[in-house]
């Protein structure tokens, strides 16, 4: 029988903080316990400190940490999940950037915490969708997670019900044209024209040095994943995804996540009851 005791609980703790910033104590004790013991027995440990020397020694290999850290975090994620969001996008905040530039510039995103790419994707299609009325925009779209798993299914792009959370015909409605493509399954197929719009990175938000790809941003998405992180790292985020975002960019949040800042220096932009959060033109 694997025993974990407290001191155990906060080594492990301690490490899964300085690697990905997560704060265990938000994840059940529950969760984390049967996680771990999981991951012990695919690894045949047969001690919890045997565990936690291979945990430790992610500088030299990081596979055991990785796999752990994407066991205990919470992946849930669907496409156009916020459906605000992506419509504010579409109708607003396209039109206006390329009327702006005349069609000179890509418009830049990343999504931070992508999980199986539900999020990069939703932006993918509506990316296509205004390019058919409008040939000369030009999208990048970057997506990163820590979880090499999430990253390995987003490349397939096969998404089940669970994924599609039973929108799509509803927001077929609301964006105005139809979207996704069906296997017998009624799986969700992500086209190769849409999965060749996104690059897919190894992203790890805690390494801020390593953030740096993010720079000259237009649109920032980072939903769902503070809610892991302590104030201390959350605030840090904000001002390096700040600092990242050209003038007149945009972050997303999710919906239900509060602003952790309140002297920070983006504006809040209403789209109906969901937050964006806009870096001011003159910065
Ligand atoms: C709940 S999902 C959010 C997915 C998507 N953004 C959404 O809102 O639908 C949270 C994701 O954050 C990722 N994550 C957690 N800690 C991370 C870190 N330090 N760096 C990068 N991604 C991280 C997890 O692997 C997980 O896929």
């Amino acid at each position: 029988m694997i025993i974990i005791n407290e001191k155990h609980y906060k080594t492990i703790s301690k490490i899964v903080k300085d690697y990905a910033g997560i704060v265990l104590e938000r994840i059940p004790q529950k969760r984390v316990e049967k996680k771990l013991i999981e991951q012990m027995k695919l690894l045949n440990c047969q001690s919890i400190d045997n565990y936690i020397e291979l945990l430790e020694n992610y500088k030299n290999n990081s596979f055991t940490i990785d796999n752990f850290v994407g066991e205990i975090t919470i992946s849930e994620s669907y496409i156009f999940r916020n459906p605000r969001q992506f419509e504010y996008l579409i109708n607003n905040y396209f039109p206006e950037f390329f009327s702006k530039n005349n069609f000179k510039f890509p418009l830049r995103i990343w999504s931070a915490g992508c999980s199986h790419g539900e999020e990069p994707y939703s932006l993918a299609m509506i990316a296509k969708d205004f390019q058919q009325n409008n040939p000369q925009a030009k999208f990048t779209i970057n997506a990163g997670d820590i979880n090499k798993n999430n990253l390995k299914t987003a490349k397939i792009g096969i998404y089940d019900s669970k994924s599609l959370h039973g929108k799509m015909e509803s927001l077929s409605e609301i964006l105005g044209f139809s979207i996704g493509e069906y296997d017998e399954n009624g799986n969700c197929v992500i086209s190769d024209d849409l999965k060749n719009k996104v690059d897919f990175h190894w992203l790890n938000l805690k390494n801020i040095s390593s953030l740096k790809i993010m720079q000259g941003s237009d649109i920032i998405f980072c939903r769902n994943v503070l809610i892991y992180f302590d104030d201390v790292l959350k605030n840090k985020l904000i001002e390096t995804f700040y600092k990242y975002l050209n003038p007149n960019g945009l972050l997303f949040l999710g919906e239900s996540e509060c602003f952790p800042m309140p002297d920070n220096k983006f504006e809040t932009v209403d789209i109906l009851g969901s937050y964006a959060y806009r870096k001011p033109e003159n910065k």
